[in-house]
C-alpha cells in the first residue's frame, strides 16, 4: 500500500512557512487546521487540509481514524548520546546524596565509567542497545535522531559506535573529543592519536564532529585544532559549549562556521548576542540542566534576540537519562518560557536544520517526508501541557504506521 490517509483529526499542527531555521517571532507561527486530514504517498506527504475539502480518493488507500487525535510533525532529536553500554544508576544515587557531576568526572567516574563499559561491549551489543534506545525515542514521537560516539575514545570502539548508530537508523556524529582517556598523558597527546588514527575512518561514517569544550575536557585551542581537521575532512561541526563555564566555545563556533553550539546553561548576554548575529544554531538541552540540577539556559533571551534555537534531549546515561522530546517541550514551556509553538518548531524545523535536513523533515506539508506523530489529544499543545504523559497514539514513519515497542 503506497497511500495512507489519516482522517478526522481534531487538529493538524505544523510550523508555518517553508523557511529554516526559524528565528524570533517566526518561531511562534504555527499553522493549525481543525477537523483535518493528512494524505501520504510514496513515503512523502501528498496533501493536508480540512476534511470537508477532501476529494474522492480512487484506488488503494489505507485509512487511519484520527478521531480524538491531533497530528504534528515527527520529532527530530538533534543531540543524543544514544549509543552506550551499561548505566550510571550508582552515580545517580550518589548525586542524589550530594555528589556533583564534575566531582564524579574528576574522580574517573562520569563519562569515563561509560567509556569503560562501552569499550568492553562487542559491537553487536552496542547495536542492540542503540536500537533499544531508538525504540524508546520512537515511542515518545522521535522519528529522526542524531547520536554521538565519544564513549570509545579508542579507534575500534569509536568506529564501532558510529556503525552501531547508523545500523539503528540514527545520524552518527563523531564525538572524538569528549574526554581524555586515561592512557594518554595530555589532551594534546590524545588529539594527536585521534586525528591521525581515527578521523580518516570516522569521516567516512559520520556526518558531523563534536567536541566538549570545558575545564577538565578540551580547551578552545584544542577544540580549534580538532574541529579544523574535522572540517577539512568534510564533517559539519558541533560543540558542547558553556555547559558549566564560558570558555569561548561560542566565539570558536562562529569563527569556524559550526552548525551549532549546544548546552549554553552558563551563557551570558554577550554570548546570546553573538549567537543571535550568527548562523550558528543554539541547541538547548533543558532535560540535562534539570537532571544535573543546573541553571537553565537563557532560552527566552536567545529567541528574542533572534538566535536559531533548537531543543534536544541530550539522552545519555549520565547527565540526561531522558529520551522524551515531549518532556523537553514541557520543560521548555515551564522552565524556559517558550510557548508550545516555539518548542515544537525548535524540535522539528530547527532541529532538522541542525542536522542538515531542513526541507525534508520537520513540517507537515506536501513534499516533506511522511513522518507524523498522532498525539493522544485533540489539542496538539497537550504535548507540552500534559507533563510526562505517554502522548503518542501512533507514529507514521516514511508513510507507514510504525510498530511501537
Ligand atoms: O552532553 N557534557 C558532555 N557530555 C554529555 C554527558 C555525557 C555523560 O555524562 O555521559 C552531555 O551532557
Ligand atoms: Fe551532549
Amino acid at each position: 500500500m503506497t497511500r495512507l490517509l489519516v482522517r478526522d483529526l481534531g487538529q493538524l499542527a505544523t510550523p508555518a512557512g517553508t523557511e529554516a531555521p526559524l528565528r524570533g517571532e517566526a518561531l511562534d507561527e504555527m499553522e493549525v487546521i481543525e477537523d483535518a486530514y493528512l494524505l501520504c504517498e510514496h513515503g512523502r506527504i501528498a496533501a493536508t487540509g480540512r476534511m470537508r475539502d477532501l476529494g474522492r480518493l480512487d484506488g488503494d488507500v489505507e485509512e487511519v481514524d484520527g478521531h480524538g487525535l491531533s497530528a504534528i510533525p515527527g520529532l527530530v532529536d538533534c543531540h543524543t548520546h544514544a549509543c552506550f553500554a551499561g548505566d550510571r544508576v550508582e552515580e545517580f544515587a550518589l548525586r542524589a546524596g550530594g555528589a556533583t557531576y564534575e566531582e564524579l568526572h574528576a574522580a574517573g567516574g562520569g563519562i569515563l565509567s561509560t567509556v569503560r563499559a562501552t569499550r568492553a561491549a562487542p559491537e553487536q551489543e552496542l547495536s542492540t542497545a542503540t536500537s533499544r534506545h531508538r525504540d524508546w525515542m520512537l515511542r515518545s514521537g522521535t522519528t529522526t535522531f542524531e547520536a554521538k560516539s565519544g564513549y570509545g575514545l579508542d579507534r575500534d570502539t569509536e568506529l564501532a559506535q558510529l556503525r552501531a548508530i547508523a545500523a539503528a537508523g540514527g545520524l552518527p556524529t563523531w564525538l572524538g573529543a569528549h574526554a581524555v582517556p586515561p592512557e594518554f598523558p595530555t589532551a594534546d597527546a590524545y588529539l594527536d592519536f585521534a586525528l591521525a588514527e581515527v578521523l580518516p575512518d570516522a569521516a567516512q561514517l559520520a556526518g558531523a564532529a563534536d567536541v566538549f569544550v570545558e575545564n577538565g575536557a578540551f580547551d578552545v585551542g584544542q577544540a580549534r585544532r580538532y574541529l579544523s581537521a574535522c572540517r577539512d575532512a568534510g564533517l559539519a561541526l558541533r560543540l558542547h559549549g558553556d555547559q558549566f563555564t564560558e570558555q569561548g566555545a561560542i566565539q570558536l563556533a562562529i569563527e569556524l562556521g559550526a552548525r551549532s553550539v549546544d548546552h549554553l546553561e552558563a551563557t551570558g548576554s554577550e554570548g546570546v548576542h553573538a549567537l543571535a548575529g550568527s548562523d550558528v544554531a543554539a541547541v538547548l538541552l533543558p532535560a540535562s540542566a534539570l537532571f544535573l540540577g543546573r541553571p537553565m539556559p537563557p532560552a527566552r533571551s536567545l529567541v528574542d534576540a533572534g538566535a536559531a534555537v533548537a531543543l534536544a534531549t541530550d539522552f545519555n546515561p549520565g547527565s540526561s537519562f531522558c529520551e522524551s522530546l515531549p518532556v523537553v517541550c514541557s520543560l521548555a514551556a515551564t522552565q524556559l518560557k517558550l510557548s508550545p509553538a516555539e518548542s515544537l518548531a525548535a524540535c522539528t524545523v530547527n532541529a532538522a536544520h541542525v542536522l542538515g535536513l531542513a526541507g525534508r523533515k520537520g513540517r507537515l506539508a506536501p513534499g516533506y517526508d511522511a513522518d507524523v506523530v498522532l498525539v493522544d489529544a485533540t489539542d496538539w499543545r497537550y504535548l507540552a501541557y500534559h507533563l510526562g504523559h505517554d502522548h503518542v497514539a501512533a507514529v507514521v514513519l516514511g508513510g507507514r504506521l510504525a510498530e511501537l515497542r
